[in-house]
């Protein structure tokens, strides 16, 4: 019953719409003490459909409010995924006594020429806001980039480049990315385009984002490129691919070392986890060190619209701040969990120095509510041996995770995790990340709510998130060495309480 779900699967601190499917995030922009969240919607239906852009809003990025749908289908089409500016300079001409406006840029999808087959489906329009992003007018004008005859022709990501005072938009074509600038955000010049060659390409590239970085503990900045694939994931399906380079305003080439690096073995995944799909930044807003927030749709095209929820389908990770960090001549991109989540922290057990052998009880539920709690932990003296810590219920469901020092991977395992048979891609494989850091201990950060776990190993170096339906709660957390005695240094675990 909807009773029920809504107890048992309804997440504790991750935004899920109320009623209907959701898919990508969309237009986050920073304004005025708000964070704002739209994403793709279709109200009427549990299933993926006609293209509403949903909306929600946050003083923190944790907890969120739903507000009315924003942007909706019209004769032009479905609203597809994009995102959203802050006009300071009204740049576009739409501020009206003296209010600064805000303005989305979306992909028009068209059902009807759809169905006539034709190549000219997706064009990008634009709308904008008097009211800090609570109501939206369409431009007249729409759309502003007719389709070049591209099938896939989407998902429009604008942010300033101060260098050069104008707008620059990323956009995905097929398996290249295009970029274009304007000066008023309705005329749009194409530049150039980024793809041919490089990264992976077993799938349709989808939901770009370009932004600089500077590289941790360096006067260097390089500049970030995000490609969602679908599919192509390391783990199968969707997933997130990124690259770095420099951009000139025209053009983005990639860093000579990055390249190599990417050519040798592609393990430049923003998550290896199967359920971070879509992600893209927050504009208008940095961290204190100049990061990027960035905030994803946490299902898999493979099984998205089967999940085992009809209120609503799926929800979005946790927002997460992004670094570039580099070692070596190896630049990697790390994300961490938001600092306005530990906030909601109540700590319920911490012990340092455990010897485990075999299989440990480490937690239950008379200490902490394993659907709500964030657990740090640190591993040193790693060995010839599998780390696995396990959540288990009484009705027999298991979740085990960990780390292989043998191959120097992780893995999540949601076989046994519940309800699986809802589609044979959920569960037919155990997913697994390589270990790129040669830190000598192994650190990680846990993220549990109900139907989801995202794990940062490394200090956010290798990200796994993924999804899960257990019949029950989980209420026990165990931790086991495969071969032989190790010691755990440390592990804390702290309820979530919102
Ligand atoms: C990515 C995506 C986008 C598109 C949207 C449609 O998940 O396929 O490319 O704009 O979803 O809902």
């Amino acid at each position: 019953s909807a009773n029920s779900e809504e107890a048992l699967y309804r997440p504790n601190f991750h935004f899920s719409p109320k009623k209907g499917w959701m898919n990508d995030p969309n237009g986050m922009f920073f304004y005025n003490e708000y964070y704002h969240l739209y994403f793709q919607h279709y109200p009427d239906s549990s299933k993926w459909g006609p293209m509403h852009w949903g909306h929600a809003t946050s003083t923190d990025m944790v907890t969120w409010k739903e507000q009315p749908i924003a942007l909706y289908p019209d004769e032009l089409g479905y609203i597809f995924s994009g995102s959203a500016v802050v006009d300071h300079e009204n740049t576009s001409g739409f501020g009206k006594e003296g209010k600064i406006p805000i303005v989305a840029l979306f992909t028009y999808h068209d059902p009807k020429k759809e169905k006539g087959g034709g190549t000219d489906v997706e064009t990008q329009g634009i709308a904008y806001s008097l009211d800090e992003g609570l109501t939206w007018t369409k431009y007249e004008g729409n759309p502003v980039i007719k389709n070049p005859g591209e099938r896939d022709f989407r998902d429009p990501k604008v942010s300033w480049n101060d260098l050069r005072k104008e707008w620059v938009m990323v956009l995905a074509a097929g398996q290249k990315i295009m970029f274009y600038t304007s000066q008023n955000l309705k005329d749009w010049k194409l530049l150039s385009d980024f793809g041919e060659g490089v990264g992976n390409h077993n799938g349709v590239w989808e939901c770009p984002d370009l932004f600089p970085l500077k590289v941790k503990d360096s006067d260097e900045e390089k500049w970030v490129l995000l490609v969602s694939i679908n599919p192509g994931g390391p783990n199968g399906g969707s997933a997130t691919q990124y690259f770095v380079g420099d951009f000139n305003g025209e053009k983005f080439t990639l860093d000579p070392d990055f390249k190599n690096a990417m050519v040798n073995e592609h393990d430049f995944w923003v998550d290896f986890g199967k359920d971070n799909y879509a992600g893209v930044t927050w504009s208008n807003v940095a961290t204190a060190d100049g990061g990027k927030l960035f905030i994803g749709w946490m299902s898999n095209w493979q099984y998205a619209n089967e999940v085992p929820t009809e209120t609503w389908r799926s929800a979005t990770t946790v927002a997460r701040e992004m670094e570039l960090i580099k070692s070596g001549d190896e630049y990697r991109l790390i994300s961490i969990p938001v600092e306005e989540l530990s906030g909601y922290r109540s700590s319920k057990y911490k012990k340092e120095n455990i010897s485990v052998k075999d299989e440990v009880k480490l937690i239950g539920s008379e200490t902490a509510d394993l659907s709500r709690t964030e657990i740090n932990f640190s591993i040193s003296d790693l060995a010839d041996n599998i780390y696995t810590l396990r959540l288990s219920n009484n009705e027999g469901d298991e979740l085990s995770f960990g780390y292989d020092h043998r191959d120097k991977s992780f893995y999540i395992d949601r076989s046994k995790s519940g309800k699986t048979g809802f589609s044979e891609n959920f569960a037919n494989n155990i997913s697994t990340a390589p270990r790129t850091s040669d830190a000598v201990n192994l650190s990680g950060k846990i993220l549990l709510d109900k139907t989801s776990i995202e794990l940062f190993y490394d200090d956010g170096e290798t990200v796994m998130t993924e999804i899960f339906f257990p019949n029950a709660p989980f209420e026990t957390l165990s931790i086991a060495s495969e071969n032989g005695e190790f010691l755990l240094d440390y592990i804390e675990v702290h309820e979530l309480n919102f």
